[in-house]
Formats: structure tokens, sequence, C-alpha cells
């Protein structure tokens, strides 16, 4: 029976964890997992342990804060010394954050299999640190999991073919969670309830992207556009600490109340009682496609391609005006959300599956 090894460190990467911890639950397959500490605050990390059921770390390295070179490296090295006593059979990397790759890093430097969840994923901005982690991840990688079949096809241009992997389209672990979870939502959340209001329309945003919140101008910019809308919607903008601290230095103020991050339950519930979204976040853009509410993706490029093409989401940028216009148009949705491109809700059991056979 193998033994897998899982390496989380920031928020989406415990969402995704949840979904396939519990699928090696299923068929008993031995898991040891590391978070690295990235994301560490009650907020951004332990509410998702304690709501989503997910296993109690056996390490946690504890590394954050730190600039990426520096957040990368020392985590290449805690999680070497963890492989080298743990020997795991492969080790399961999430996503494409800095965790993402020292994870992939330190095993394949070990001869140790790498597994990606959510291999595939291009946005085709080589700025973005994202783009990056994906890019080298997925090239170090013995096992690639495409959430669609885009992804598929970005490998397959990339001449993956050439190499002795594995490219399997699983779908997408986020919509299994989205699923499952949202079934006790609405019993669990804590915050959702008070956030709604009854005379203006919800709409849930968020914003964390360095490309949005390192570059001040596009930064004003949105939040002007937020500001504007908050006279018609009432806006809930869970805020990433990274963007308060910025928001707060630069004195950039907002018309409406703000709250901390949320736990996943309110997220649902805010995704099923929002008019739309508005974000720069990979992740919301496809779960607001589950929760069948359409989403201006305040950037220039995007992963999701799928959801742009046959209009449900919308690349606004970081223009006030492009924002303005198609919150406008967006608000009265009427599209029919019956497409599946993330597969059936199975994917984690594919996952796990295939690792099974390992
Ligand atoms: C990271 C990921 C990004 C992902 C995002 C989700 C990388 C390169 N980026 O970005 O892909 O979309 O997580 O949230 O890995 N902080 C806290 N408390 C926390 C976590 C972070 O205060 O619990 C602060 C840190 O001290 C740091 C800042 O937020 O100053 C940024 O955190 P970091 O993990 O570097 O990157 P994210 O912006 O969260």
């Amino acid at each position: 029976m193998p033994k897998i090894l899982t390496i989380v460190g920031a928020r989406p990467q415990f969402v995704k964890a949840a979904a396939l911890s519990r699928a090696l639950k299923k068929y008993k397959l031995k898991e040891v997992l590391v978070h690295t500490g990235q994301h560490f605050d009650e907020n951004m990390a332990e509410i998702f342990f304690r709501q989503m059921e997910i296993p109690e770390p056996k390490y946690n390295l504890g590394i954050n804060s730190l600039s990426h070179g520096a957040m990368t490296g020392r985590m290449l090295e805690e999680i070497e010394k963890v492989l080298l006593v743990e020997k795991p059979s492969v080790v399961v990397v999430f996503g494409d954050t800095n965790s993402t790759l020292a994870g992939a890093l330190a095993a394949s430097k070990l001869h140790i299999p790498v597994a990606h969840v959510e291999a595939g994923l291009r946005s085709f901005n080589m700025k973005m640190p994202e783009e990056i982690n994906r890019i080298l991840t997925d090239r170090i990688s013995n096992y690639l999991f495409c959430p669609t079949e885009t992804a598929v096809k970005n490998l397959r241009r990339e001449g993956f073919d050439n190499f002795k992997v594995t490219i399997e389209n699983t779908g997408d672990v986020m919509y299994d969670v989205a699923l499952y979870y949202s079934q006790v939502s609405s019993t669990r959340s804590v915050f959702a309830e008070k956030m709604k209001e009854k005379n203006r329309p919800l709409v849930l945003a968020t914003l964390h992207r360095q490309e949005n919140t390192d570059n001040l101008s596009r930064l004003k910019s949105i939040i002007e556009a937020l500001n504007e809308l908050a006279v018609e919607f009432n806006i809930v903008l869970p805020l990433h600490p990274r963007t308060k601290k910025i928001l707060d230095k630069e004195n950039i103020a907002l018309t409406f109340d703000t709250v901390g991050p949320v736990g996943y339950f309110d997220m649902i519930e805010l995704l099923k009682h929002c008019s739309f979204v508005i974000t720069d976040s990979g992740g919301l853009q496809k779960e607001a496609f589950f929760f069948e509410k359409q989403c201006l993706v305040t950037r220039d490029e995007t992963e999701w391609t799928e959801l742009v093409d046959p209009g449900f989401n919308f690349l606004v940028g970081a223009n006030k005006e492009h924002i303005l216009q198609k919150a406008n148009e967006v608000k009265n949705c009427k599209m029919d959300f019956r497409e599946k491109p993330y597969g059936k809700g199975n994917a984690a059991e594919i996952i796990a599956l295939s690792l099974k056979e390992l």
C-alpha cells in the first residue's frame, strides 16, 4: 500500500486537501500531511482544518511572512528533512503557491514521485508568482492530475507527451468540495446571515492578487469601482491580510464596512445568496460558476478560460468604468449554467484510485 505525503500551506490548498484526504481515507490509503505554515491565522488556516475536518498535520513547518525566495528556500530545506524521515511513495502537491513548488522540488531531487493536483493551468503571464510555480511544478511532476480539458491541452502543447509522465483529466477537486459542503453550509455558517441585507442585493468581492495589490493605480481603481457599486449593492469584501495592510498603509478608504477572511461555510452561503461576484482569486472564479453566479474577474488574463469564452465570467482588469459597466450587465443574469467543464464532483476519488495503483 503506498504511503502518500501531502503538502499544504495556503488557504486554497486546505480546501483542495479536504477533498483528497476524505477520498484517501475512503480507500484506506495512508496519508501524512505536512503544513508549511505559509498561512497561519485562525481565519486563513485553522478554521479550514476545523470546519472541513482535514486531518491534523503531522508536521507544521511554521514558515511564513518571508519574501518569495526566502520562503520557498526555507520550505525546500525543511520539507527535504521530512521526506528523508518519512520516505513516502509519492508526494502530492496542490495548485500554484510557494508551498507547491517547494514540495515538488524537494521530492523530485530525492527521486520521490510527485503528483500535482491542478496541473496544466496557465495564465501565460510569467510575471505572476503562481504561473512560475505551476509551470516548474508541472515539469518535475510524474502524475499530472488536470482539472479540465483545457489544462490537458496546455500540457500537450508544451510537449508533455514526450516525457515519461501520466496525464489525466480528473475533474476539479474544488467542484467536489463545493458540492459536498454546500449541503451543510447553511446550518454551519457563522457570519453569512449577518452580512445579508434586506434592501440591497449582495455582491461578493475578494481582492488579493499581487498584480492588483502591489500596483497602486490598479488597486485604487478597483476600490473606486467597489465604492461606487456600494451605493446600489451590499458589497461583502472579506479582506485578505496583505490587502488590508496595503490599504491601511496607503490610506485608501472604503465607503463600506469590510470583514476579515471568512471560513468556507460562510463563503458558500455568500455565494448562494449573492447577485454576482467580483474577484481576482482563481478559486472563487470557479466557485461563482458552481453556484450559478456570473463573475467579474479583475485581472487581464485567467487560467479558467472555459468560463470566459461562453460569457459566464468577464475579464474586467482594473478598469473602473469597465467594472461598473459589466456589473450593470450581469446584475440581472439569466445564463444557463448546465455546462459541466469541471467533471462530476468525484475528482478526488479518481485521484485517490490512481494513487492506490502506485
Ligand atoms: C498565496 C499564494 C496565492 C494564493 C493565496 C491565497 C503564493 C506565491 N501565493 O498568496 O497563489 O492565491 O495565497 O490566499 O504562494 N498573512 C497573514 N496571515 C496569514 C497568511 C498570510 O497575515 O494567515 C500575511 C503574510 O504575513 C504575508 C502576506 O499575508 O505578509 C502574504 O502571504 P503569502 O502567503 O506570502 O501570500 P498570499 O498573498 O496569501
